[in-house]
């Protein structure tokens, strides 16, 4: 049993104190968020995530789970020190490191005995050399910095967490490894790796992974668009080409882009840390890209569709999917975002439903969209579907509802969630991405 301190209660700090608690530990998390800690310690979750109300309930009924705004309180008893604090992007795409070094700074003074500080936040190459001498400043005693990346998936946070494909730890002194590795020891039980290595390669294997599985969607996308021009089924293609064991059947679907907290922010990052070191990443520049103009092909399409923008004023439009993907109430650099800006301001109508994210997407655009309770009545009277995010209760609808409720039986798909053959026998006009359309 370890005692843990972790600093930042956000997405990725509450799913790891929950999760190091769940595995005995004496757990406490910090946050400077008053309000915030107030809510936690009275058994309330502050983030959507899928199975962690319940571990987090029972860690904190069970007293292994405990929350403070002082980070003093928290240094007293821990040996190790996560810091899982935010790194939003400044200008110019890199991350902007105050809220790290920043704590940084504080561990330093407080700092009484050994104790290992822990990196989880995304942060830039050379970072846990930064956060050292952040510490060293002040401290009066022995201390190490580790860098330990994250690669949680939001939806699937708690079990990547459980149960991680592979854990990475930077780390110079072998006197933090081995507290690391007791520490993640129960969440590797089934023979998935721990892997040690300096601190620089931990930090830039997170940006790594990040941006290689950016550009595969970004290739995907590629591929799918350029399947629309020739009369390709991208379906059948990913088929055919994730069934090569180098390539691999997962993280190859085509849609309107890439979006959440992650890939958007490394990717930036990743393009800036190679200009600081005077190198052009020209591949990751493309991949970002692509996914900008990937967030308007369904807008396209539409206009396509009516023969231009003029013709989509005073059209209505039902909308499923709001997150940026299913299972989360994420709205963050959603492509949902871009495509009702652009029909908003083509003096289009929308009614949006989706089931997590309707409070969030409100709050940006207040009265100018209408929100439905339903999936099905955002349909009443509507000239077309547009489907953003492919959450599973839009994946079997009652198609006979479906035709009643829609002025036109005209859906446009940004995931590509239906069947397009099934759906010209169901009678509907549908476009997706990649696929032939289906005509009437
Ligand atoms: C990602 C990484 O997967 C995770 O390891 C890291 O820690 C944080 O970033 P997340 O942002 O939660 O996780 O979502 P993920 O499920 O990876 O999807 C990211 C985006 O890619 C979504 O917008 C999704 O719709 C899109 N996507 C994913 C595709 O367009 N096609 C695919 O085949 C897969």
């Amino acid at each position: 049993m370890k005692h843990v301190a972790v600093v930042g209660t956000g997405y990725v700090g509450l799913v790891a104190g929950t999760c190091f608690a769940e595995t005995g530990n004496q757990v406490i998390c910090v946050d400077i968020d008053k309000a915030k800690v107030e809510k936690l310690r009275n058994n309330v979750v502050t983030i959507y995530e899928p199975g962690l109300e319940v571990l987090f309930k029972r860690n904190l009924r069970e007293k292994r789970l405990h929350f403070t705004t002082e980070l003093a309180e928290a240094m007293e008893s821990c040996d190790i020190i996560f810091l899982a604090l935010p790194t939003p992007p400044g200008e110019d795409g890199s991350a902007d490191l105050k809220y790290v070094l920043g704590v940084a700074k504080e561990i330093g003074k407080l700092i009484k005995s050994y104790k290992v500080v822990v990196n989880k936040s995304t942060v830039p190459v050379g970072t846990a050399d930064k956060v050292r001498a952040a510490i060293a400043e002040h401290a009066t005693c022995d201390f190490d910095v580790v860098s330990n990346p994250e690669f949680l998936r939001e939806g699937v946070a708690v079990d990547d967490f459980l149960k991680p494909d592979r854990v990475v730890i930077g780390s110079s002194s072998e006197r933090a490894t081995e507290v690391m590795q007791q520490l993640y020891e129960p969440f590797v039980r089934q023979g998935n790796p721990i892997l040690v290595m300096d601190e620089r390669s931990a930090e830039m294997t997170k940006y790594a992974a990040n941006s290689m599985l950016a550009l595969r969607i970004s290739f995907m996308n590629e591929i799918a668009n350029l399947c629309d021009k020739v009369g390709a089924n991208v379906d059948m293609v990913r088929r055919g080409i994730g069934t090569d064991f180098r390539i691999g059947k997962h993280f190859l679907y085509p849609g309107v882009g890439y979006g959440g907290s992650c890939f958007p922010k490394d990717v930036k990052a990743l393009i800036k840390t190679a200009q600081d070191y005077e190198y052009n990443f020209q591949i990751l520049k493309s991949v970002e890209c692509v996914n900008e103009s990937q967030k308007h092909l369904l807008v396209q399409k539409i206009e396509a569709y009516y023969g231009g923008r003029e013709h989509i004023a005073g059209k209505k439009f039902a909308m499923w999917g709001l997150s940026f993907k299913p299972n989360t109430d994420d709205i963050r650099e959603a492509p949902s975002l871009v495509v009702i800006h652009a029909l908003l301001e083509m003096g289009a109508e929308i009614v949006a439903y989706d089931p997590e994210a309707m409070g969030h997407v409100k709050q940006i655009v207040g009265d100018k969209v209408t929100f439905a309770s339903l999936a099905e009545d955002a349909l009443n009277d509507a000239d077309a579907l547009i489907i953003v995010t492919e959450w599973n209760e839009f994946r079997n609808p009652d198609f006979n509802s479906v035709k009643k409720r829609l002025k036109h039986h005209l859906i446009f798909d940004g995931r590509n969630v239906f069947d397009n053959h099934k759906m010209k026998e169901l009678g509907f006009e549908y476009y997706s991405i990649g696929r032939p359309t289906c005509q009437l």
